[in-house]
């Protein structure tokens, strides 16, 4: 029997080609390509491109790729009319992984596994999730839904049908950044538990609904919601010293820090750290980057020494506020981006399958004899 790491700790439990970590030394590449590049010069269309097909695309294939997502933004009848029915109060991430799951019942064939059929699932999936999250947000204001252009990218359509006005160009940017640095990562909790469910050949819409659930969690995904509630709760920039130490003091997480494989700053949080100071000063929040900075500066001096930095999430949030989101759609941003990684997991599952089944260390007793009730 192997030995036991808890957590899977350390243990490989599959083989990609899409992203690589380093996390000694910070270092994240999807396909070979340093994450700070296609930061500064992709874009998420061409992001999922790349993980999906293990290279860059050529003009026109990337023009092919855009205009196939383009043109299925819009969710099938039936998935609208089901987001006017939700409570109002429904948690968005609980609404993504349900409307996901839905999307399933309206595909004639949802069970399907082979690599070309699943691949054009990932992309309605990945194209019409931003309508999924926008329609359910207009819902509870109150509000229409606005439908998709088709005439804008994944960013742009998405704050465009979430607010209903065209976005500057400096906010599409900053999303789109954030998108390319959320699709892919590793084999993460999330990323798990979806090659997990499509390694028994189930279907696409099953893997990607548990990975939405195992993202929504505080030590995942969750954590970008939770930063942002512990910036609100520091009511001044000299205030977050104390506020930090009393939570270590108490043994409590700070959310946006620490990290499972890195064990440096995240390289995605160096980028995600200059997003979030652009945006603080272009949008007057330079008080909550100052929180933030001088949260890590305590961080840095508190433990970093125990290889505890930074992570994905703590920048996230000051970037996500800026952008104009509500704190509740934080980790649905994270879903909407990383449906691509998901995607090109269960792609690489399929295409070299075998059924996930660990081993447990059994520790209970053996040879017990049944005891009849009236003897208990
Ligand atoms: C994401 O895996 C991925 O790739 C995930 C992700 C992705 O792109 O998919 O990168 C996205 O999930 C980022 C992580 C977001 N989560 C948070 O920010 C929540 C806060 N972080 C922690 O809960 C924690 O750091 C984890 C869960 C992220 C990693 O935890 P580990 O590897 O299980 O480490 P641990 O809990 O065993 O901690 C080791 C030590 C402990 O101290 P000691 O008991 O040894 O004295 O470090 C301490 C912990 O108390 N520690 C922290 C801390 N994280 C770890 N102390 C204070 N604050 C923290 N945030």
């Amino acid at each position: 029997m192997a030995s036991y790491s808890k957590g899977l700790e350390g243990v490989i439990a599959a083989e990609t080609k899409m992203s690589y970590i380093d996390g000694e030394k910070g270092v994240l590449e999807y396909v070979g390509i340093p994450i700070g590049q296609l930061a500064e010069f992709s874009t998420f269309e061409e992001t999922v491109f790349l993980l999906w097909n293990t290279r860059l695309p050529r003009k026109g294939e990337l023009a092919d790729f855009s205009a196939k997502i383009r043109a299925l933004y819009e969710l099938p009848a039936e998935i609208q009319a089901m987001i006017g029915q939700l409570p109002k109060d429904a948690q968005p991430m609980h609404v993504m992984r349900t409307l996901v799951s839905a999307l399933g019942m309206y595909d004639a064939k949802p069970n399907a596994t082979d690599v070309p059929t699943v691949r054009e699932k990932a992309l309605k999936i990945l194209a019409c999730a931003p309508a999924m999250l926008a329609y359910f947000h207009r819902h509870r204001q109150g509000k229409p839904f606005v439908k998709p252009d088709a005439n804008m990218g994944f960013a742009e359509n998405f704050l465009y049908m979430l607010n209903g006005a065209k976005p500057t160009a400096a906010m599409v940017k900053a999303l789109d950044v954030c998108l390319v640095l959320h699709t892919d990562h590793g084999l993460n909790n999330s990323t798990f538990s979806a090659r997990v469910v499509i390694s028994t050949m189930s279907d696409i819409y099953s893997a990607i609904t548990a990975a939405i659930g195992s993202l929504r969690g505080p030590l995942h995904g969750g954590a970008n919601e939770g930063v942002m509630i512990m910036l609100n709760e520091i009511p001044t920039v000299e205030a977050a010293e104390k506020y930090v130490h009393d939570k270590l003091a108490k043994k409590d997480k700070i959310m946006g820090f620490g990290h499972r494989v890195y064990k440096a700053y995240d390289p995605r949080a160096s980028h995600l750290k200059v997003l979030a100071k652009q945006l603080a000063h272009d949008t007057g929040n330079m008080a909550l980057y100052e929180k933030s900075s001088r949260i890590e500066k305590v961080m840095s001096e508190a433990v970093a020494a125990k290889g505890i930095y930074p992570n994905v999430d703590f920048y996230s949030a000051t970037t996500y506020h800026c952008i104009g989101l509500p704190l509740d759609l934080f980790t649905p941003m994270f879903v909407l981006s990383r449906i691509g990684g998901w995607s090109g997991h269960v792609i690489e599952q399929l295409s070299d399958n075998r059924l996930f089944r660990p081993d447990v260390d059994y520790k209970g007793p053996h040879g017990v004899a049944y005891t009849p009730m009236d003897q208990r």
